[in-house]
């Protein structure tokens, strides 16, 4: 559960008008290489490990204003230079973005939404999933984490629905401190010694 929304956050973000998905233009990305998103940026953390490992342009969508918004300032004292974030519903984003071309898309640790009748919110829902890997180039990578059963099963299942290729499947995922990082919620879940999914597919 997240904490109550902080009284920094709105001024902050009206100080911070470019972090608005509403504000979210395609033209600047379209060409760059490697290009990568992620879509429930969290707090933060991976996005800006992720960058300092490996080169490239990053876009962050989050929802949430507040945990947008400490992501941000995490941005901004790292020195990130190619992470952007926006504060935004992946489906209200997912038509201007349908002009880029990204090299891999991360999901980490997405909200699970555990009741069947809320499978439909799921990011892996069959017709969501479908437009997350259509963003993906011709050799895009989908690379999924999460700690949820359920979810991990379910998107088995809507992956093969909507007919993608599968490149790994990882029931227990240790981390390769080489091509991936460590995001907020892998760490608590870690801790409690859960075991981690990692799902790899292309188109
Ligand atoms: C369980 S948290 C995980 C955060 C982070 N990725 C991590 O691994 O620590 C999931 C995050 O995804 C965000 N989120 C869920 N659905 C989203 C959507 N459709 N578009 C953008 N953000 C979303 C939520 O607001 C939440 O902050």
């Amino acid at each position: 559960m997240r904490a109550r929304k902080k009284k920094w956050v709105s001024p902050y973000l009206e100080s911070h008008p470019e972090l608005d998905g509403e504000s979210f233009d395609p033209a600047p990305f379209k060409g760059k290489s490697p290009l990568y998103l992620e879509i429930g940026t969290g707090k933060g953390d991976f996005i800006v490990a992720q960058s300092q490992k490996i080169e490239g342009t990053y876009i962050g969508l989050e929802r949430d204003e507040m945990v947008l918004s400490i992501a941000h300032k995490k941005v901004v004292s790292s020195e990130c230079k190619e992470v952007y974030l926006y504060r935004a519903d992946f489906d209200f984003l997912f038509e201007r973005l349908s002009g880029l071309s990204f090299d891999i898309i991360y999901l980490n640790f997405s909200d699970p939404w555990p009741k069947k009748r809320h499978e439909k919110r799921r990011l892996t829902f069959a017709p969501r999933l479908r437009n997350i890997v259509s963003l993906l180039s011709e050799k895009g990578e989908l690379r999924i984490k999460t700690d949820n059963d359920t979810l991990f099963e379910f998107t088995l299942e809507q992956a093969v629905e909507v007919g993608l290729h599968e490149v790994s499947v990882d029931k227990d995922y240790q981390t390769d401190s080489e091509t991936d990082s460590v995001t907020e919620y892998e760490a608590a879940w870690r801790g409690k010694g859960k075991n981690i999914y990692r799902m790899v597919y292309t188109k």
